[in-house]
């Protein structure tokens, strides 16, 4: 076999947007380790990759997908033994390298985690990165104090796919959840997620002005960045933790120290894709165990690799919900 399928994005006269293409096998990179794919999950980042956005893929044509799953063919260090099972997200994999949306991927062994104990292929990408970077920044506000006892965590940007697992996972470490979100018709989504209370963005959203609110949450998990992020902070109740993921709003933070100086409060950097690899470890672990958290069937679809491109169109249009895995097989 010389060739093998794949979701290429290419610029077609002037547009970029993806195909499912067969390709050599010299279009992959020379890396150390190469992987069959059986499970690829889509995110937004992905969307944008797949059409052009050059701030996250500099060149075409590309395939995206910053998620895998899948099983080593060769590893040319000899660390990865054949038919060994391994996740690969993150790090450079569908940015500016080829990603998960094809039979086969090559990248450096460091870049990849064997399946732990407890979890499958599968569920790995149902979780994918969206779940992981809840989950480190769950790790992240428990090492700085965080438990269910303080209260409430506020999660913003619920209904994406790092809300919507920061939800679930919540919830299954045994918090009390609150979710803020702008999409009226998710709040039934949101609660059979394990939210036990949805509100509007506006709520998390303060424009009086004030350096400090009544507080109304024990931490936060904020995906939206900007005012909302400030508000947070605002009304975080004392010694509690606000993690900063996402900046689908804005990524500017105007606040005071008042927060911090006269609260206690930990805000919290979340970066998933540069993790030092023996946290990275650590947190695949959790989620294969103490942190295997179930979801609806409903917040989870697979589907072939021939739908991924109309898919990617559909969620920047903001017509998909919950995640959405390629699984090879079909
Ligand atoms: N730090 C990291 O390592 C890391 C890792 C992964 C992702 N991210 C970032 O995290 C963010 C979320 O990623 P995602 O994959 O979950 O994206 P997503 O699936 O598109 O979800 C984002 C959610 O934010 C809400 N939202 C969208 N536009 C908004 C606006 N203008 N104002 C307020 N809320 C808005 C929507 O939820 P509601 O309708 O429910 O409000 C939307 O579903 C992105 O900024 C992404 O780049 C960071």
């Amino acid at each position: 076999m010389d060739s093998y399928k794949a979701v290429v994005a290419r610029d077609r006269n002037g547009t970029v947007s993806p195909e499912i293409e067969s390709v050599p096998f010299a279009f992959l990179p020379e890396n150390e380790v190469l992987i069959k794919v059986h499970y690829a999950a889509l995110n937004y980042k992905d969307a944008l990759s797949g059409n052009g956005h050059t701030g996250i893929t500099r060149e075409y044509p590309h395939t995206p997908g910053v998620d895998a799953a899948g099983v080593v063919v060769r590893d040319n260090n000899g660390i990865f033994m054949p038919g060994t099972e391994v996740i690969c997200t993150s790090f450079d994999l569908g940015m500016n390298t080829n990603g998960g949306f094809a039979e086969y991927i090559c990248v450096p062994a460091k870049w990849l985690i064997p399946l732990p104990a407890g979890m499958s292929m599968p569920l790995s990408m149902v979780y994918g990165t969206a779940a992981y970077t809840a989950a480190l920044a769950l790790h992240k506000m428990e090492l700085c104090g965080q438990s269910p006892e303080m209260g409430p965590i506020m999660v913003t940007g619920a209904s994406g796919g790092v809300g919507s697992m920061a939800v679930a996972l919540l919830s299954h470490a045994g918090y009390t959840v609150h979710a803020a979100s702008g999409k009226s018709d998710h709040h039934e989504y949101l609660k059979n997620l394990g939210a036990t209370a949805v509100v509007s963005r506006e709520d998390v959203d303060d424009q009086s002005g004030r350096p400090l609110l009544r507080p109304k949450w024990a931490g936060a998990i904020d995906n939206v960045g900007g005012n909302v992020l400030s508000t947070l902070l605002k009304a975080c109740d004392r010694n509690g933790s606000v993690a900063t993921i996402g900046l689908v709003k804005s990524p500017e933070l105007i606040t005071t120290v008042y927060p911090f100086i006269l609260n206690g409060i930990n805000l919290l950097g979340v970066d998933s894709a540069e993790t030092p690899v023996a946290l990275r470890h650590e947190i695949w672990r959790k989620l294969a165990a103490k942190w295997r958290f179930a979801l609806p069937e409903s917040a989870s679809q697979f589907v072939s690799l021939e739908e991924i491109p109309d898919l990617m169109a559909r969620m920047l249009n903001g017509e998909t919900t919950g995640r959405i895995v390629a699984d090879m097989s079909k």
